[in-house]
């Protein structure tokens, strides 16, 4: 392996392309930022109904950072669209280098005994499957898509999947009950060890999977307005006694995607205040 010297350009992503999903929401549209901060040119991803506010995302990118940057949108749960997502990707910016596999959708807030999901308006067994189609699925979709890239391309690449605690353990603190049901941690188990399943199988490539599983992360669309006995359901069920800001994921998924972790594969890197030391 060839290093640069100081460990802080490792960091770097100088004219590499990272491709974002879920890039119009919270998390995503601060990885892209991190990545444009980095020097890579960007591919903003959403679903299409988003377009709008992936494009929007793009716009600041390049204006803020001078790197190239497009929004695009795509239902991943889609392979065909997904595939053809990728392609364009390819023609526009030349490459695809880095993919932070990010979009995801919360689970129901509402147990899962009854059959009818209230919450929701449909079956319980239909919000079930269409939470692990889109936390799980898509995740694979995304990823097989992108590796096929990498390797055609010839030059390895990083993909990044979001993983959560909630895949690691059963996540009843927000409401001090079980009030959850099970399939969005069953969707983040499932993202976690195809992460290390998949990353043993393309790093032959020198193609590099790993995770990052993110505690409470505050978002002001899912938050702000919450009853402050639940806000402090979140606040106070980790040593930190506070939720994670989005700023604070940043460093690790920038970490993940470029040489500083070079010997990362199939890692989870778990970001939760020290959650799940309690
Ligand atoms: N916020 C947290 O506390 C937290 C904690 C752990 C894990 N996560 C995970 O982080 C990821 C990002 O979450 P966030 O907090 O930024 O939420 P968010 O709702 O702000 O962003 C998610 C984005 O994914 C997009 N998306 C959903 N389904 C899609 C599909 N089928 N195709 C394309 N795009 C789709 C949405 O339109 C949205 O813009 C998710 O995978 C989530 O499960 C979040």
């Amino acid at each position: 392996m060839k290093y640069q010297e100081n460990v802080l350009d490792r960091f770097r992503l100088d004219g590499k392309t990272a491709v974002v999903t879920g890039a119009a929401g919270n998390i995503g549209s601060h990885t892209a930022e991190a990545f444009a901060q980095a020097g890579a040119n960007v591919a903003v991803v959403d679903l299409p109904r988003c377009l709008e506010g992936a494009e929007k995302v793009a716009r600041e990118l390049s204006e803020k950072y001078h790197v190239k940057a497009k929004g695009y949108g795509c239902d991943l749960v889609d392979d065909k669209a997904v595939a053809a997502m990728f392609d364009a990707i390819e023609k526009d910016f030349g490459s695809v280098d880095v993919v932070h596999n990010n979009a995801g959708i919360g689970g129901a807030l509402a147990p899962d005994i009854e059959p009818w999901d209230a919450e929701h308006d449909m079956p319980h067994l239909d919000h079930w499957k269409h939470v692990l189609n889109v936390n799980l699925i898509s995740i694979y979709i995304v990823a097989v898509a992108a590796a096929r890239v990498m390797k055609r391309e010839g030059h390895g690449g990083s993909i990044i999947n979001t993983g959560s605690m909630a895949g690691h353990i059963v996540n009843q603190a927000p409401l001090y009950q079980t009030m959850d049901d099970s399939s969005y941690g069953v969707a983040k188990a499932g993202v976690l060890f195809f992460t290390k399943h998949f990353a043993s199988q393309v790093i032959q490539y020198g193609i590099r999977v790993n995770s990052l599983s993110p505690g409470y992360c505050y978002s002001p669309v899912l938050h702000s307005g919450l009853p402050q006995e639940i806000f402090d359901c979140y606040t106070k069920s980790q040593p930190a006694m506070r939720m994670a800001d989005v700023e604070e994921l940043q460093g690790a998924v920038l970490f993940l995607a470029s040489d500083a972790s070079s010997y990362c594969v199939g890692t989870d890197l778990l970001i939760d205040g020290g959650h799940m030391i309690w």
